[in-house]
């Protein structure tokens, strides 16, 4: 089961619980940056289209820049498509244009993209990072945003059957282009601190009624209970 999705009337009222959602993990953070090997507020994206315009604005905010000056922002990616790294399809390079304003803040969010290379070696590589980052076990990112897939996939999980291993990365495979692909995998994807999964546009509401009439899926098993889903039916409007 998952929790009752939040579901909101305009982009706005979205962008909005998103925002507060976002400045609230942050603010809870300064009172717990121990443990962290590289201490800052870790955040976790999606990839897809639905965020794009949410981390826009967040570049765009004029709060952020003094609340990384008392906490550097480190900005992972929870999957990661297996193309060249400037490819349109990357998920590192939507992310990297949506916080390019964030370039000019007295300290700029740091990236940590997904290393170019195979599947297997990028995720060898990406596993070694996040352990040097977060600290021994890879602990938990503060906060978290993950997509949901038409189909009940999050971030590049696709079948029941990818979660059967303990490993934090690994390459996967998605049954449309580009069908290579490499992921999070709980228990570190699960266990952020925080977890906003943004939803939009009504090709959604068919998966967010299966989930509540407990459809069992790889979203439904990483989110659970803990997820905030902010829905926002309509799929047009304004957009940052
Ligand atoms: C990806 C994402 C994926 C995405 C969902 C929803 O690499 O595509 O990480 O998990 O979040 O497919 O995508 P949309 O937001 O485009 O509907």
């Amino acid at each position: 089961m998952i929790a009752k999705p939040e579901i909101f009337g305009s982009f706005d009222s979205w962008l909005g619980a998103f925002k507060d959602a976002f400045r609230a993990a942050y603010s809870d953070s300064y009172s717990h940056p121990e443990g962290r090997a590289l201490p800052g507020f870790h955040v976790c994206l999606a990839g897809g289209k639905t965020p794009a315009p949410l981390y826009s604005a967040l570049a765009a905010d004029p709060e952020l820049p003094t609340y990384t000056e008392l906490l550097p922002l480190h900005i992972w990616v929870g999957d990661e498509r297996a193309v060249s790294p400037d490819s349109a399809q990357r998920n590192g390079r939507m992310i990297q244009e949506a916080f390019s304003p964030a370039s000019g803040w007295p300290r700029p969010p740091i990236l940590h993209p997904w290393p170019a290379g195979s599947a297997a070696w990028a995720c060898a590589e990406y596993e070694k990072e996040l352990a040097a980052a977060l600290g021994p076990g890879s602990s938990a990112f503060d906060l978290e945003v993950l997509g949901l897939g038409a189909d009940g996939h999050t971030a590049g999980i696709f079948s029941l059957a990818a979660l059967e291993h303990s490993r934090i990365c690994a390459p996967t495979e998605a049954p449309s282009e580009p069908r290579d692909r490499m992921s999070l995998f709980p228990p570190l994807l699960a266990s952020a601190r925080t977890i906003l999964v943004p939803v939009r546009g009504p090709d959604k509401a068919p998966i967010l009624d299966a989930l509540s009439a407990g459809l069992d899926c790889p979203f439904s098993r990483i989110i659970g209970v803990r997820g905030r889903v902010l829905y926002l039916p309509e799929s047009g409007g304004a957009s940052v």
